[in-house]
């Protein structure tokens, strides 16, 4: 059943508390999923530092769920600029989602859904064509609803560390 959420468009300047709280619990299940992942407060205040800084420089747009008065999950997400290395046929604006999470108790009651379908229409109501956005190849529920929401995998990182 779909939980009675409201969705709030924030500054993550002025919201620092919960987005600290939901960052945390993302980079928890990182963590979980690639144990190269650094721990959150070993790289919290940097990482804080650059979702304000592409907030407020790249028309950054922050949602927060709430339910009960509780931020329950997040999403975020800023326009990349296009640059001189561009490769494919699309010139124009591109939204690029680099974050989202919801809390545990809360997951699979359509919360996500919400969120990502909010800042999308939000870009897409612009001009944006284009939406990119990455995640680790074992993260199975996030690659569901990719699928489900007609992304398609058109590159595979590779790394080797020495
Ligand atoms: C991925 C995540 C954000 C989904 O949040 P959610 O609110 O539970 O998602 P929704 O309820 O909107 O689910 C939407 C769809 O995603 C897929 N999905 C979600 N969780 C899934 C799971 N555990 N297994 C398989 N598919 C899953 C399903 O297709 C689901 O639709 P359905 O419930 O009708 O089958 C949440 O599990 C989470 O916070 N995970 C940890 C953080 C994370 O991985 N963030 C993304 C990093 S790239």
């Amino acid at each position: 059943m779909e939980l009675p959420i409201t969705i709030s468009e924030v500054t993550i300047r002025e919201h620092l508390p919960e987005i600290d709280v939901l960052m945390a619990g993302l980079h928890q299940s990182e963590r979980e999923l690639f144990d190269k992942t650094a721990p959150w407060p070993e790289i919290r205040a940097n990482y804080l530092e650059h979702l304000i800084e592409m907030q407020e420089a790249y028309e950054g747009t922050c949602l927060i769920a709430y339910t009960e008065g509780k931020a329950i999950g997040f999403i975020f997400g800023y326009v990349e600029e296009q640059d001189n290395s561009r490769i494919e046929v699309y010139t124009g604006r591109e939204l690029y989602i680099s974050d989202g999470y919801v809390q545990p108790a809360y997951r699979r009651k359509g919360v996500y859904t919400r969120l990502n379908a909010a800042i999308e229409k939000k870009y897409v109501d612009a001009g944006v064509k284009r939406i990119t956005r990455f995640t680790l190849v074992n993260n199975e529920p996030m690659k569901q609803f990719m699928a489900d929401q007609g992304y398609q995998v058109t590159r595979v990182l590779f790394e080797k560390w020495l």
